[in-house]
């Protein structure tokens, strides 16, 4: 798998390549862990087909939401932090306590073709 080796950009966009999608696909959630430290590391989920990226550690008190478990609730996908349960949705980081955690990438969807991952700093998926 691909470590953010290469890299395209599109002004001040950086798209750093990840993974392929089928190596990628074989988890529900993955670690992206940032140089910029255990504060800035990512989580990557894949659900129903899509790709999705928001903080690693909950708005709250810093609960993994990797280890959280995902709910579609009518149409909405959420992750529920494993610590205090609670919600966040997957789309758009918000949660129904009105808290809301950060969505500092965004996922290319390609079909059959590697995933790029957009941020400022390099990451490594385990
Ligand atoms: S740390 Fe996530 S809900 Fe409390």
């Amino acid at each position: 798998m691909a470590s953010g080796n290469e890299e395209e950009s599109a002004g001040s966009v950086s798209w750093r390549l990840i993974g392929p999608v089928s190596e990628l696909s074989k988890k529900q959630c993955r670690l992206m862990h940032s140089s910029l430290g255990y504060g800035s590391d990512v989580c990557l989920f894949y659900v129903k087909g899509e790709f999705f990226a928001m903080d690693a550690r909950c708005a709250h008190s810093g609960g993994p939401l990797c280890d959280g478990d995902i709910e579609d609730a009518d149409g909405i996908l959420q992750v529920f932090c494993p610590w205090h349960d609670y919600d966040f949705n997957l789309r758009t980081g918000q949660s129904g306590t009105g808290l809301q955690v950060s969505l500092p990438t965004n996922v290319d969807q390609p079909i059959n073709q590697p995933t790029l991952l957009q941020t400022q700093n390099a990451m490594q998926s385990n």
